[in-house]
C-alpha cells in the first residue's frame, strides 16, 4: 500500500519533517479563545494539547474552556447582537459573508494544510472541504436578501403577516471529522438570518476554527461569533445549559445528542441535532460495474470512513455480487493509505488513537462473530505510519445483519457487505437500524430508483453518487439520525430564525 521506495526509517523521518514544516507554517497566531473579538486564555487557566494523527506528535496547545468563559462569551454575544449586530441590513450581512468566503478562498491551501495536520484526512480532500466552506458563506450570503415571512389570508378586517425574526444569540456545538466545514454549516445560516453565535470547535480539531477567527476578525463586528475550545462536559455542556442562549445546534453522536436534547430542555431552547447513521447503499443488477465500486469506494472511505451518512452497509443484488466484490475489494486494496499530506494519498490515519482502537474493535466483534473478510480487517503494514492512527481500509461479508458492527456507527474505514434477490426483504434489512441519515442507490432504471428513493428511511437519498454536499441542499435525518435540516435555504428559514405572527385589525 505504501508507495514510496524509501527504507520505512527514512520515510518516517521524512514524514515528520513535512509535518513540522508546513505546521510551523500554517498554524495561526492566536489560539486562545475568541470572545468579544479578543484573544483571552480561559478563566480556569487550563490548557490541552491537540495532536497530529499521522505523527502522534503535538500540534498545537490551547485553551480548556469552561462554564465561565461560556457565561462571558454569551454576553459578549448578546452586547454584539444588541449594539451592532441586529441593526444590520441583510445587505449589509450579505457583504460580510461574501467576504468570509473570499478570506477562506485566498487562504485555501493554509487551511486545507492546517485541517490535514489536525484530522489526518487526505490533502486532496481537506481542499475539497475548503472550497464547499467558501460556497457555503456565499450560498448564504445570497440567502440573507431572500429570507422574508408570509402574508396570510385570514378574512375581513384582519391583516396576518408573520416576520421570521433571529433568535439573538444561538450556541453551536461541532465534531471533528470535516471541523471547518461543520463550522461554516452552522455559522453560515446563523448569522445570514442575523443571530450571534457561541462556537465550540472539537476538542480533537480547534485549530482551523481559530484560524478562521485569525483570518476574519476585521470583518465581523467584536462578539457577533465567539469561540470556546474545550472538552465537552466542560464547555459543551454548559452552553447547551445556558439559559441566554435561545437555540442550540449540535453536531457528533447520538449519545450524545440525547444528553444534549436533555440539557436544552432545561431552558426550552430550540434544538436541531446532526447525529449519527449507518446508512445503506443499494446495488441493483443492471450497475455499470467500474461506476458503481468507483461509488461504493466514495461512500466508504471518503474521509477515511469519518462521515456521518457514510453507505457503511452495502446491499448488493445477488446476480452482480461475486463479479462486484472481487471488484471493490481489489480497488480498496489499492487505495494509497500513506501521510495525507501527500497528494496521491486516499486514506490517511484516524482523527484520533482512541478513534482507530473503537474501530478496531468493532472489527475484532465482527471477526469473533466469524464474519469473512474480504479487505483489510487491520491496521497497514507499514513500519513509517505506525505512529499514526490508521486503520485499513476494510470490507466485512457474511455477518448477521443484527451484529453490533453491523447495527452501530463505526465511523472508519469498514463496510458490511449484503447479497440480495428479493426487493421486499432487502428494504426490510435496509431500514432496520436506528439510524436514517442517508442512503444510496445504484441503478439505470429511473423508476426503480425513484420507488426506493421513497421506501428507505433516511433524510437524504443520493442516486448514482455518495456523498455530494452541494451549498442549498438541505441534510439531516429520519429516525435517531436527528431532528432539523442543515445547509438548505430550510435551516436557515426553519432553524435559526422563529415566526412572529403581526395580525392587525382592518376596522
Ligand atoms: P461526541 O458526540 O462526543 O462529540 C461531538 C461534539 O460534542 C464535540 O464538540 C464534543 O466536545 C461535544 N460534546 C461531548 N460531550 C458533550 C456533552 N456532554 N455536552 C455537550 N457537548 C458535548 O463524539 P465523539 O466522542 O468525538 O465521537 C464518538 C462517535 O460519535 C464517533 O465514533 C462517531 O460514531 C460519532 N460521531 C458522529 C459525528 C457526525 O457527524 N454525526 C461526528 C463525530 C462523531
Ligand atoms: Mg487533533
Amino acid at each position: 500500500m505504501a508507495t514510496e521506495s524509501q527504507p520505512s526509517g527514512d520515510r518516517t523521518d521524512s514524514i515528520s519533517q513535512r509535518h513540522r514544516e508546513t505546521a510551523a507554517d500554517v498554524i495561526p497566531p492566536n489560539l486562545k479563545l475568541y470572545i468579544g473579538g479578543d484573544w483571552v486564555p480561559s478563566s480556569a487557566g487550563e490548557t490541552f494539547e491537540t495532536r497530529d494523527p499521522t505523527t502522534g506528535e503535538t500540534l498545537a496547545t490551547v485553551q480548556a474552556g469552561t462554564r465561565e468563559d461560556i457565561d462571558r462569551a454569551v454576553e459578549a454575544a448578546w452586547t454584539a447582537y444588541d449594539e451592532t449586530w441586529s441593526d444590520y441590513s441583510a445587505a449589509e450581512r450579505q457583504r460580510v459573508l461574501e467576504e468570509i468566503a473570499a478570506r477562506v478562498e485566498e487562504n485555501r491551501e493554509a487551511f486545507a494544510r492546517l485541517e490535514t495536520l489536525d484530522n489526518g484526512k487526505p490533502i486532496s480532500e481537506a481542499r475539497i472541504d475548503m472550497e464547499l466552506v467558501a460556497d457555503h458563506f456565499r450560498y448564504f450570503a445570497g440567502a440573507t436578501r431572500v429570507n422574508g415571512g408570509e402574508t396570510i389570508p385570514s378574512g375581513d378586517g384582519q391583516h396576518v403577516q408573520t416576520l421570521r425574526e433571529p433568535y439573538g444569540v444561538v450556541g453551536q456545538i461541532i465534531p471533528w471529522n470535516f471541523p471547518l466545514l461543520m463550522a461554516a454549516w452552522k455559522l453560515g445560516p446563523a448569522l445570514a438570518a442575523g443571530n450571534c453565535s457561541v462556537l465550540k470547535p472539537a476538542e480533537e480539531t480547534p485549530l482551523t476554527v481559530l484560524k478562521l477567527m485569525n483570518e476574519i476578525d476585521d470583518v465581523l463586528p467584536d462578539g457577533v461569533v465567539n469561540v470556546v475550545t474545550g472538552f465537552g462536559p466542560d464547555a459543551g455542556e454548559p452552553l447547551a445549559k445556558h439559559p441566554d442562549i435561545r437555540k442550540i445546534a449540535f453536531t457528533g453522536s447520538t449519545e450524545v445528542g440525547k444528553q444534549v436534547m436533555t440539557q436544552a430542555a432545561e431552558h426550552v431552547h430550540d434544538i436541531t441535532l446532526e447525529l449519527g447513521g449507518k446508512s445503506p447503499l443499494i446495488i441493483y443488477p443492471d450497475a455499470d460495474l467500474e461506476k458503481a465500486v468507483a461509488t461504493t469506494i466514495t461512500a466508504i472511505f471518503y474521509n477515511t470512513g469519518e462521515c456521518c451518512s457514510a453507505g457503511s452497509r452495502l446491499f448488493v443484488h445477488s446476480d452482480i455480487k461475486d463479479e462486484f466484490v472481487e471488484a471493490l475489494a481489489s480497488t480498496a486494496e489499492d487505495l494509497t493509505v500513506d501521510d495525507p499530506l501527500l497528494e496521491e494519498t486516499t486514506l490517511g490515519p484516524k482523527v484520533t488513537e482512541e478513534q482507530a482502537e473503537r474501530t478496531l474493535e468493532y472489527i475484532e466483534e465482527a471477526r469473533d462473530a466469524g464474519a469473512d473478510f474480504l479487505a483489510g480487517g487491520d491496521v497497514p503494514d507499514d513500519e513509517a505510519l505506525a505512529e499514526g492512527s490508521f486503520v485499513s481500509p476494510t470490507l466485512i461479508d457474511d455477518i448477521d445483519h443484527d451484529n453490533r458492527a453491523v447495527q452501530e456507527e463505526i465511523f472508519g474505514p469498514v463496510q458490511e457487505v449484503f447479497e440480495w434477490t428479493d426487493y421486499d426483504a432487502m428494504i426490510e434489512l435496509a431500514n432496520d437500524v436506528d439510524y436514517g441519515l442517508a442512503a444510496g442507490i445504484i441503478t439505470n432504471d429511473i423508476t426503480k430508483a425513484y420507488e426506493t428513493a421513497k421506501d428507505v428511511e433516511a433524510g437524504n437519498v443520493w442516486i448514482n453518487q455518495y456523498n455530494a454536499f452541494p451549498a442549498g441542499m438541505p441534510f439531516g435525518g429520519y429516525k435517531q439520525s436527528g431532528i432539523g435540516r442543515e445547509v438548505g435555504y430550510e435551516a436557515l428559514a426553519e432553524h435559526y430564525t422563529q415566526t412572529k405572527t403581526i395580525n392587525l385589525a382592518l376596522e
